[in-house]
């Protein structure tokens, strides 16, 4: 009781208060309905970490789908339920609430179970991954704060440790194998050696390969989402998890330096104010797939479902990435016009060209970077509409002839709107060349 009323503490210190009055709401929806809930999982591990997690799962004894929708109703939120699974996910504002009805086996426990008032909770926190996911604590208000830990979740949470609930975990799920690596690296832990044994196991019996493309690569954007992958990608590599994710992809020193260089990059660009791709996963997918084999890398475009843009990018790294390099290199080296280096980076998305200068000087790529954000906020002063009141007849001339403008104003011609104007009819006449510029570019 002591712990239970240290835990309630706990939350009342610890959770901002619309989250901390959302469970106290939770709680007496609950009673008024006869019903037990609890919210389990990432949150409560975080929790007990001290990270911050705002993804809510709520697991409910009793009808959970009738539950969600009246606490949908209650908290004004949107409600969208899954009959099926007995779960429904209701969005608040910008928070995430799944509710998930507490699933019994499909066998019986034999009848005089010491839990019992609990077991519903217990057997659906036993189908989950870790113990340290299989952490409940309960909502309801006369036990408000009261954690549940059937599986010893604290223990390993002290310790340090990924433990598995059963031996056939990895097997059942083997997703779980990814999820064990990237928990163990997000938290510095360790995957406890028993759990590590049958993760092995499941690895030899090529387990993986069970997973569709598509969760494989749900799992590995996970991890690569992670704030710093380079250790959990380490891991992969030991545990020899290549061969199925990325076929042909052999670890060297070198993807190792890439990779470590991604983070104190992003941090860089972020603190020069420079733009952060949104997703980086994405720098270090371009990292890793640009170190494929040309077989590695039709088994990636073959088998992931990705945006086409990401697979150009896959592609244009693979032809075009050491050339385009070396080009960057030697912009970077000569003093050479901006138009120049909007040529060598015109087609290519920001992730993949910092991909490309993973493990080169940041200094360097820092002002790659700056330059190419100009490339892209420079504009011609004139407008289409301009052109047309210079004379000049609509058409897709157009296009060619206010990008040739943005070509010259980028390299400092044309100091004015005026001058502008009169190249433009200089363009049309035929006195200078729409098609090409200084800079050797087509427009
Ligand atoms: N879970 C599981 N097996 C999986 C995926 C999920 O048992 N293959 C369970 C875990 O108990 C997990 C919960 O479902 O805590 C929610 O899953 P998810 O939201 O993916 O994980 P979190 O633990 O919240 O992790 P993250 O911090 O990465 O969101």
């Amino acid at each position: 009781v002591g712990a239970d009323r240290q835990m309630a503490q706990r939350l009342r210190e610890q959770l901002p208060s619309p989250i901390l009055e959302l469970f106290e709401d939770v709680g007496r929806l609950a009673d008024g309905n006869g019903m037990q809930v609890y919210v389990v999982g990432g949150f409560v591990r975080d929790l007990l970490l001290g990270v911050n997690n705002l993804d809510i799962d709520l697991v409910v004894e009793g009808d959970g789908i009738r539950f969600a929708a009246e606490l949908a109703r209650y908290l004004k939120g949107s409600l969208r339920t899954h009959e099926k699974f007995g779960t429904a996910v209701i969005r608040w504002g910008d928070q995430k609430i799944d509710v998930a009805t507490a699933r019994r086996e499909f066998y019986q426990y034999p009848a005089a179970l010491p839990q019992v008032e609990a077991s519903d909770l217990r057997q659906d926190l036993y189908r989950r991954d870790f113990t340290i996911n299989a952490l409940a604590i309960r909502l309801n208000g006369d036990r408000f704060g009261e954690l549940v830990d059937f599986f010893q979740g604290c223990k390993d949470l002290e310790l340090g440790l990924v433990r598995v609930l059963y031996n056939l975990s990895f097997v059942e799920d083997p997703t779980r194998i990814l999820r064990a690596i990237r928990f163990e690296q997000r938290y510095r832990f360790s995957i406890e050696p028993q759990t590590l044994g049958f993760a092995r196991e499941a690895i030899a019996r090529q387990m993986i390969r069970e997973l569709s493309y598509e969760r494989m690569v749900d799992e590995l954007i996970l991890i690569l989402s992670e704030e710093n992958p380079a250790p959990a990608l380490r891991r992969m590599t030991e545990l020899g998890l290549w061969e199925f994710l990325l076929p042909g992809l052999e670890w060297t020193p070198w993807i190792e330096v890439e990779v470590a260089a991604v983070p104190p990059l992003l941090k860089a660009l972020a603190e020069a104010g420079l733009p952060v791709p949104q997703r980086a996963w994405i720098v270090y997918f371009y990292v890793l797939a640009r170190h494929l084999s040309p077989e590695g890398l039709r088994f990636v475009n073959d088998h992931y479902p990705l945006k086409q843009a990401l697979r150009e990018g896959l592609f244009k790294l693979h032809d075009q990435g050491n050339a385009t390099n070396q080009a960057l290199m030697d912009w970077l080296r000569g003093d050479h016009p901006l138009s120049r280096l909007e040529a060598i980076l015109r087609d290519w998305p920001d992730e993949a060209v910092l991909a490309l200068r993973a493990g080169f000087s940041l200094p360097d790529t820092l002002r790659l970077t700056a330059a190419w954000r100009e490339i892209r906020q420079t504009r011609p002063r004139l407008t289409g509409r301009e052109l047309k009141t210079l004379g000049i007849p609509p058409g897709p001339v157009y296009a060619r002839i206010l990008n040739r403008l943005r070509l010259e104003r980028l390299d400092g011609r044309l100091e004015d709107a005026a001058a502008e104007r009169a190249f433009a009819l200089r363009l049309v006449k035929g006195d200078a060349p729409v098609g090409e510029a200084k800079g050797g570019h087509h427009v």
